[in-house]
C-alpha cells in the first residue's frame, strides 16, 4: 500500500518536499562563502523544512558539518548550551564509533549526564552548570571545539529571537562578541517573529547589526505546488488535475503547512480519480473538525478582537481596517477600537500584516468564518 504523500509533520527526505530550489541554493551560498543568514516567514510557511532539506543535502559532504537546534523553549543560557551540546552530541552519533568516542570524551570535562533513548538509542546529554560564567565556558568551550574540527560548520539556530527574552539580557551581544571570531562556523538565524528578528540584524546599536543577509521565504509559486501534487498523486497510483490541483492550492491561499494539510486529507479520501465531490468533502471535513475549537474563540477573545477578527476573514484579509466603510459593513465600534484590537490580534498572532494587507494567520479558521457568513 502506497503511504500518504503529504508531509504534515517534520521533514522527511526531498521526495516529498516541494519546490524551495532557489532557496535552498541561497542558504548554502550564504554559507559556502563565510556568510550568516536571517531566514524569514510567517509561521508555518517552511522555515524548518527549507532548513532539514538543505541540511539533508550536505549529509553527504565530508568537509562539511551540520548542526541544527530549535531554541523555542529555552529561557537562559544553561538551556541554550544544552541545546547546543544535543544538538552536537546527536549529530555525531552517526559517525564513526571512534568519533562518537572522541567527542563524548570533550563533553567528559562539564560533567554532563548522558542518557539514552531506550527505544532509539538516541543519546541526550545534559549540563549543569554551577554559574552564568560557567554556562558561558560552556557555550564557548563547545563552538571552539567545533571550530577545531578543520571543516565547515553549519549552525541552525531556529526561532532565534527567543535569545532576546532571556535572564540575561546581554546574552545577545555575548554570544555576538564570541561567534564573530570564528572562521570556519557559519549559522542560519530563523525565525517567525520578523520585527522582532529584523529589528536585531538592521539596527545599529544592536550586537548582531549587519552580521547577516537576508532571506525571506515566500509562498511557493502557485503552478509549482500544483504540479508537485499531480506528480505526488500519480505516484501513488492516483489521478488528480492540474485544475483541481490549483483549486485546492488556492482555496488555502498557497499557505505551505495548510496546502500539506488539506493535500493530505484529500489523498486520503478520494479514490483513484480525485472528483470535485472529494474536494468539497476535503473541504467540508477540515472545517468540521475544527467547529468547536474554533467555536470556542468567541469566549476566549474580547467582543471588539473577535469581531474584527470575524470581519477580516469575512472580507478575505483588509487593507485599510479602520476606513469608514469597513467599519460600517462589519458593523465594528469606532476607528480606534478597531485599532486597538487589531495590534492585539497581531501580536497574539492571530491576524499579519504584510504586502499592506491585514490577514487571518489561520487559513483554516478564515474559511470557516466564511462558510459561517457574517
Ligand atoms: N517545500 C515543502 N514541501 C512540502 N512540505 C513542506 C515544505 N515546506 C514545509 N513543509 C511542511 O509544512 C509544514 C510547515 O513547515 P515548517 O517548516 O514547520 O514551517 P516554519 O518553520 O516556517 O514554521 C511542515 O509540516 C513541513 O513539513
Ligand atoms: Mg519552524
Amino acid at each position: 500500500m502506497n503511504t500518504n504523500p503529504f508531509i504534515i509533520s517534520s521533514y522527511k527526505s526531498p521526495n516529498f518536499f516541494c519546490d524551495r530550489q532557489k532557496e535552498t541554493a541561497q542558504l548554502q551560498h550564504a554559507l559556502e562563502n563565510g556568510r550568516n543568514m536571517v531566514l524569514l516567514s510567517l509561521r508555518r510557511m517552511g522555515k524548518t523544512g527549507l532548513i532539514k532539506h538543505l541540511f539533508h543535502q550536505l549529509k553527504a559532504e565530508q568537509n562539511i558539518h551540520t548542526f541544527y537546534l530549535d531554541i523555542m523553549n529555552t529561557h537562559s543560557t544553561e538551556d541554550f548550551v544544552n541545546k547546543l551540546a544535543d544538538a552536537v552530541l546527536g549529530s555525531f552519533t552517526s559517525k564513526s564509533k571512534k568519533i562518537f568516542n572522541q567527542v563524548l570524551q570533550f563533553f567528559s570535562k562539564f560533567n554532563p549526564v548522558i542518557t539514552f533513548d531506550p527505544l532509539t538509542g538516541a543519546p541526550s546529554i545534559e549540563i549543569k552548570p554551577h554559574s552564568e560564567q560557567q554556562a558561558r565556558n560552556s557555550l564557548t568551550g563547545i563552538l571552539d571545539y567545533l571550530e577545531s574540527q578543520n571543516k565547515g560548520i553549519y549552525i541552525a539556530i531556529d526561532e532565534f529571537q527567543q535569545i532576546t527574552r532571556y535572564q540575561e539580557s546581554d546574552f545577545e551581544a555575548f554570544l555576538r562578541s564570541h561567534i564573530q571570531h570564528l572562521k570556519h562556523t557559519n549559522f542560519i538565524f530563523s525565525g517567525s517573529q520578523q520585527q522582532l528578528l529584523t529589528s536585531m540584524f538592521t539596527s545599529y546599536s544592536r550586537p548582531f547589526y549587519q552580521s547577516s543577509d537576508f532571506l525571506k521565504l515566500e509562498r511557493i509559486d502557485r503552478e509549482v505546488y500544483a504540479e508537485f501534487i499531480v506528480k505526488k498523486f500519480k505516484e501513488t497510483k492516483k489521478n488528480i488535475s492540474k485544475d483541481k490541483a490549483l483549486e485546492i492550492v488556492n482555496w488555502v491561499d498557497a499557505y505551505t503547512f495548510y496546502v500539506q494539510n488539506a493535500c493530505n486529507k484529500l489523498w486520503f479520501i478520494s479514490g483513484k480519480n480525485v472528483t470535485e465531490e472529494d474536494i468539497l468533502q476535503t473541504q467540508r471535513q477540515i472545517l468540521d473538525e475544527r467547529d468547536a475549537i474554533y467555536l470556542n474563540l468567541q469566549h476566549l477573545l474580547p467582543k471588539a478582537q473577535y469581531q474584527l477578527l470575524q470581519a477580516i476573514a469575512l472580507n478575505g484579509g483588509i487593507d485599510k481596517p479602520t476606513s469608514k466603510a469597513f467599519v460600517n459593513r462589519y458593523h465594528l465600534s469606532t476607528p480606534s477600537t478597531v485599532n486597538t484590537a487589531l495590534k492585539i490580534l497581531q501580536s497574539k498572532e492571530i491576524i499579519y500584516y504584510e504586502n499592506h494587507t491585514y490577514k487571518v494567520y489561520d487559513v483554516f479558521l478564515e474559511k470557516w468564518f466564511q462558510k459561517q457568513g457574517g
